[in-house]
């Protein structure tokens, strides 16, 4: 049995703003599952909720700070969460990134140093934890600099970085080097240098023992200029020491089966229930209700990457057609009056919610028949899966984890039915606009469709798989 210890930014169903939140609130129970002793360790957020209130367990010092650690679990499961409790960074309305206003926290860099310190101690058992950690799994540039911490600790355990997203580095001006009072050997360019810069990721990706990214596609991309980030180079040269491991999801949350936030549940064999989520979405958004013309879904964070623009850019064209569209994100402002604008235009088509609300994801991921995804680059995605669990076929670009998870309706995938979904490569709104072209005349065909959900709601998405593989990593560091 392994002990790890997990660290995160954010874990569902405490605190989420994406797909972190899921894969460290469903990761973890997968590994449990397998009997490995893992333990979650995260920051003592205003905004955590949905979980037992945290117990002091010990006070662990850093930087002159006395920093406490409290204890709770991950609802439903006996799995320890570690919560790092320093209220004058952590105690403040608002999300991991960003305050209330959505304005990103001017000490960012600050919050998540102290928060790698604290990780570090907990991984080399001087917080009076009484638990050594055999591995530290760490995700993203928010827990970068523990690796590179520790690997200027002798018996130190082992350690992972897992990319979730290159986008996001923790880059700071070189003065924060001094401020965050890091060890003067960390700050080379070979390690958390990056171009005159002080760079979190770099820490992960210069240090581990290991680096993971959630999906086989998406570790390729990354070591070109395209997806690399200027850090293409150093990933092309730890490729040997990379590998990409898909997302699972959890199949209890996500699961039309089961759902709580639907009214009619459904599965493979009775699809009826589909369409009554279907009348409600439309009534709920306001729309029109019409069982038979095809409605299309998106949900998530309104930003470049997720090709919202190709989006917008077709929407004259088919707001022209008999179809609707339901959209549920934020993000950028500027995104979001575009979009309004969309739906004053037609309200008989278009229907946009600008905000986070979980059980409307859940509600749309069952009420829409076609979804939305063409982001110009994805690292794994979710949603794509989850749509495809709720028989609601993804439009995707070929692009990191779409390519690995949505099998395109071509002739032969739609006679061995394989076919999952929707693909095209080029990150343009004619691409775009022609796989909805190609969704609507499969659409049209309701025999063809029934088949494709089934082939869709069949597929195998669960942790079972990908556990398994992070657990033989584990053990072969
Ligand atoms: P990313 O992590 O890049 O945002 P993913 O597809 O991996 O993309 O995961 C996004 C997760 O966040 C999904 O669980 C999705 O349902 C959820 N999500 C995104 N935006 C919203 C929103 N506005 N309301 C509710 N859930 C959302
Ligand atoms: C990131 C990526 C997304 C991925 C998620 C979970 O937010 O943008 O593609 O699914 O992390 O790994």
């Amino acid at each position: 049995m392994k002990k790890i210890l997990f660290a995160s930014s954010e874990t569902h169903p405490l605190i989420k703003t994406g797909g972190l939140a899921d894969v460290a609130g469903s990761l973890p129970r997968a590994l449990h599952e397998l009997e490995q002793d893992i333990r979650i360790i995260m920051p003592n957020y205003q905004g955590i909720k949905n979980c037992e209130p945290g117990r002091y367990v010990c006070t662990v010092r850093v930087s002159n700070n006395d920093v406490h650690i409290l204890e709770t679990r991950l609802p439903d499961s006996d799995i320890i969460v570690w919560l790092v409790d320093y209220p004058p960074f952590f105690n403040h309305p608002g999300n991991p990134y960003t305050d209330e206003n959505g304005a990103p926290w001017p000490n960012i860099g600050d919050r998540f140093a102290l928060f790698c310190r604290i990780v570090a101690e907990v991984a080399m058992d001087r917080a009076y934890l009484h638990w050594r950690p055999d591995v530290i799994h760490c995700n993203d540039w928010q827990t970068g600099l523990v690796p590179a911490l520790l690997s200027l600790e002798e018996h130190r355990p082992a350690t992972v970085f897992t990319i979730h997203n290159m986008a996001y580095q923790g880059l700071f001006p070189a003065s924060a080097q001094a401020q965050l009072n890091l060890p003067g050997q960390l700050w080379r360019p070979d390690g958390l240098e990056y171009h005159g810069m002080l760079s979190f990721i770099k820490g992960g990706l210069a240090f581990a023992d290991w680096i993971t990214t959630v999906s086989p596609t998406y570790a390729q991309e990354i070591q070109t200029p395209e997806f690399g980030y200027g850090l293409e180079g150093l990933l092309a040269y730890r490729r040997d020491n990379l590998t990409g491991i898909l997302n699972g999801i959890d199949t209890d949350i996500w699961n039309p089966e089961t759902d709580p936030h639907l009214s009619r549940r459904y599965s493979a064999s009775d699809l009826d229930g589909k369409q009554a989520n279907k009348l409600e979405l439309q009534q709920r958004l306001g729309l029109p209700t019409n069982a038979d013309i095809p409605l299309f879904g998106l949900i998530g964070r309104l930003v470049e990457q997720k090709g919202i623009d190709l989006v917008l850019s077709c929407l004259p064209e088919i707001a022209q057609r008999p179809m609707q569209f339901v959209l549920l994100g934020s993000g950028d402002k500027s995104i979001e009056l575009r979009l309004q604008d969309f739906a004053r235009l037609y309200p008989q088509n278009i229907a946009i919610t600008i905000g986070y609300n979980e059980p409307l994801a859940h509600q749309i991921e069952a009420g829409a028949d076609i979804f939305l995804m063409p982001s110009r680059f994805e690292p794994c995605g979710l949603n794509q899966m989850y749509s495809q669990r709720y028989g609601t076929l993804p439009i995707v670009r070929r692009t990191g984890g779409l390519a690995d998870t949505v099998t395109d309706a071509l002739p032969e995938t739609l006679a061995n039915r394989s076919a999952s979904g929707f693909s095209f490569n080029d990150p343009a709104p004619s691409a775009l606009l022609e796989a909805i072209k190609r969704s609507l005349l499969l659409y049209s065909d309701k025999n063809t469709w029934r088949k494709l959900q089934q082939n869709a709601m069949g597929k195998e998405f669960s942790w079972r798989l990908s556990a398994s593989r992070y657990l033989d990593l584990y053990q072969s560091l």
